[in-house]
């Protein structure tokens, strides 16, 4: 044997090592042990041929007629197939593959599937919105049940993009700003979707888009970032690493350029940290022609070369550029490509089929799928997550509603009636004919007692005059107006530069208030749209994530006091777009706003000394309308008697706070806690505030108890000048509170 061939043996033997012992924590398999699962790829990949390789790592859109495609799946040249989610036809891809291909690997079908399958959930916001991770997770194995039935066994889901600028569409499709809740709500999402242990209702996982994807300049989609490696990791990064932790087994890269460098091709983050550091041996794809997208960043001249620069970055599977199929041949030929990581990118293709038990299981049933399509216990968990992630934002005391005192009912706003855009974002598969919207939910509540007068058909019409739907406001005992944002407003490439509500909706509250009558707003948005101007026009204002297929009825038992909302902002809601981004882990400046004045308390003639001096804007302070973690109940909560185990911990060591909460009101209700830490003197400057901890308290009213939390001081590390992630020694604040503004701060140093 020369050399070159005992070098790549050995390279061979150590990728098939590593793979073993990264598999060997993998949650239990019903396809047997890691060591199998490795014996079995390697036995595949022995048997194929370099095309038949190739082929592998090519993901294709369906779209018309299976015949499209079925001499390429014949000849091995697909390897996976997404947008399709007709079990019938996604039968008849698969028997090409198994039957009439010569290795007969089955096909890997991908769909979006990111908010529910045809039972749809709220947008990730508003999942975000519950801080339940429990229920997030029940929600994607329902979606998880539902979309495997009909043969989809991979879901690009959970986006984990940080999202600090409300700016920028696809906040909608994430957990909002923060890396501590997006982490959690990710965890959550991997699990549910891949279950509890591989059978035929896992889908795989594939977080993305990896990464900085949300730190898009100016909030506009796909526009460059320029993250540092330090915002990177201490920001970025922790939730893709939590996400991989729970079991991730694929990952998709992002469309931007960070720093100059698009992701797709970014050896940095996929190779040397996703790949090295982390220890991923899951499938990497790109997103949609992310590959070929390389040359119009110009870092790549053409699709062979951005094939290259893929693949050297350690991206498996190429959605939709045709780069590896067109050009992995010629460049392994050429030597300009290795075949050994061709090989490797196999590996983790073949691993996830393998996972995902499509080799034994190939076929669904297409009957049997049709039941469990929007089942009652599906359609219960959408609302009560609906439910969970409305948050309120002003009540004077008129919510909830009382049904003897509202008789006549006026239901007005064109989100009302929107069965199509309260699904949401990314809801290609529910279908509005199963919406049940607030009117209809309203007029079941309440037979003959309901008017419905839109005032406005669409929340982009402009109307000078609301005659009718003023008069009826003035018939009424209450009214409720549905704004906010079409489902079309937000996500993918649909970033806005203004972001109050749209076309003359504040108006119509306006004229609704003019009346004299309770005027009750309920927004529905796919973002935190900047609402400052309409609350004076309103005495309760509910926040509602596009709600999903239930928010309808979910809506109505909130309004009526059936369920006590319990939802938290998760991202701050700000009071003009320009503020943008503003969000509440920021650093500290050396000139933090403390209050001063405001452009319009400055005398005409004041002279430049008389401005402020610290870092605000003159017209809007610094504050936002509501900060993050914010919201109310209909009944209050009040912390007290909040006490640290020890004043001084080792760097190993448990901080446990305990706190005293107390329902305070008249009724039954949950309330977030949140734990809050700061950093006071770091190698690095550090945030004023970060979020450690969460968790749902249900208090009955009147009732007091004793919480007790535990924060790992393990978990304040962070990745400081030296660029390695510690603990840094020193004097910390720690708050218990309500949201990321109130509380009183408590004290405790680490040695
Ligand atoms: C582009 C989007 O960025 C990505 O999130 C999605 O999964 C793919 N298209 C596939 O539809």
């Amino acid at each position: 044997m020369n050399d070159i061939m005992k070098y790549i043996r050995n390279l061979c033997l150590l990728a098939l090592l590593c793979a073993v012992l990264s598999c060997q924590e993998r949650k239990p398999s019903s396809v047997g042990s890691a060591p199998e699962i490795e014996r079995r790829v390697e036995r595949i990949l022995s048997q194929m041929t370099l095309a038949e390789k190739i082929g592998q790592m090519n993901q294709v859109s369906a779209g018309g007629d299976v015949s499209n495609y079925a001499d390429a799946l014949r000849k091995g040249q697909i390897g996976s197939i997404l947008n399709e989610v007709d079990p019938v036809k996604i039968n008849e891809f698969q028997r090409i593959c198994v039957e009439e291909s010569r290795l007969g690997i089955p096909l890997l079908v991908g769909r979006d599937v990111i908010h529910g399958f045809h039972t749809v959930f709220p947008i990730p916001l508003g999942l975000a919105a519950t801080f339940d991770p429990a229920l997030v997770e029940k929600g994607a194995r329902i979606a998880a049940v539902e979309a495997s039935a009909q043969g989809v066994r991979w879901t690009f889901s959970p986006m984990l993009d940080i999202a600090r600028d409300p700016r920028w569409g696809r906040i909608a499709e994430g957990s909002g700003e923060d890396t501590w809740l997006d982490a959690r709500m990710g965890e959550a999402m991997v699990r549910g979707y891949q279950g509890a242990d591989w059978d035929a209702t896992s889908m795989a996982a594939c977080i993305k888009h990896f990464v900085g994807y949300g730190a898009a300049e100016g909030g506009r989609d796909y526009n460059s970032t320029f993250l540092t490696e330090r915002q990177l990791r201490n920001v970025y990064l922790p939730p893709f690493e939590a996400a991989v932790k729970a079991g991730a087994l694929t990952l998709m890269t992002s469309f931007n350029d960070n720093d100059g460098v698009p992701s797709t091709g970014n050896v940095f983050t996929v190779k040397d940290i996703l790949r090295e550091e982390w220890g991923f041996d899951g499938l990497v794809v790109t997103d949609w022609n992310s590959m070929g997208e390389m040359i119009s960043h110009g870092f790549g001249a053409d699709r062979k070369e951005v094939a290259r620069l893929a693949l050297e970055a350690g991206v498996d599977m190429d959605m939709m550029t045709y780069g590896y199929i067109s050009h992995l041949e010629e460049l392994v030929r050429s030597g300009a490509v290795r075949e050994t990581a061709i090989n490797q990118a196999v590996r983790n293709i073949l691993r996830v089929k393998i996972m995902l038990g499509l080799f034994e299981n190939p076929y669904v049933d297409a009957e049997a799928a049709a039941p469990l399509q929007y089942a009652p216990a599906h359609l219960e968990a959408a609302q009560r997550t609906a439910e969970e992630s409305v948050v309120l934002l002003k009540n004077d005391g008129i919510l909830p509603l009382s049904a003897d005192k509202t008789r006549t009912i006026l239901v007005t706003g064109p989100m009302a009636d929107a069965p199509h855009d309260q699904l949401g974002t990314w809801a290609f598969d529910g279908q509005k004919e199963h919406s049940v919207t607030p009117l209809q939910a309203l007029r079941e509540r309440f037979p003959g007692r309901v008017v419905y007068v839109p005032g406005l058909q669409y929340t982009r019409e402009h109307k000078e005059r609301f005659d009718e739907v003023t008069a009826a406001a003035r018939r009424a005992d209450v009214i409720l107006a549905f704004v906010g944002e079409e489902a079309i407003l937000s996500g993918e490439a649909h970033s806005l530069a203004d972001l109050n509500l749209k076309g003359s909706q504040s108006e119509l509250l306006a004229c609704l208030a003019g009346t004299g009558k309770p005027v009750v707003v309920t927004v529905m948005a796919g973002r935190p749209l900047t609402i400052e101007r309409d609350l004076p026009n309103c005495r309760a204002l509910l926040y509602a994530f596009h709600p999903g297929t239930m928010g309808g009825p979910a809506l109505a038992s909130l309004l009526y006091g059936d369920v006590n909302p319990s939802g938290k902002t998760p991202v701050t809601f700000l009071r003009t777009v320009g503020q943008a981004p503003l969000y509440y882990s920021h650093n500290m400046t050396g000139r933090p706003y403390n209050g001063e004045t405001l452009l319009e308390d400055i005398e005409p003639e004041a002279g430049q000394t008389s401005l402020g001096n610290t870092s605000y804007y003159l017209d809007y302070g610094a504050y936002p309308l509501f900060p993050f973690g914010y919201g109310l109940s209909y009944t209050t909560f009040a912390y007290s008697d909040i006490a640290l185990d020890r004043d001084e911990y080792p760097v190993d060591g448990t901080v446990r706070v305990s706190f005293t909460l107390e329902n305070t009101g008249g009724r039954d209700g949950t309330e977030i806690v949140q734990v809050y830490v700061r950093d006071l003197v770091g190698s690095v400057t550090r945030p004023v505030k970060e979020l450690k901890h969460f968790e749902r308290v249900s208090l009955q009213a009147g009732e007091r108890r004793r919480v007790e939390v535990e924060i790992p001081v393990a978990d304040l590390a962070f990745y400081g000048l030296d660029g390695t992630k510690k603990v840094e020694p020193g004097d910390f604040q720690l708050w218990v509170a309500g949201d990321s503004a109130s509380g009183e701060a408590v004290g405790f140093k680490v040695k």
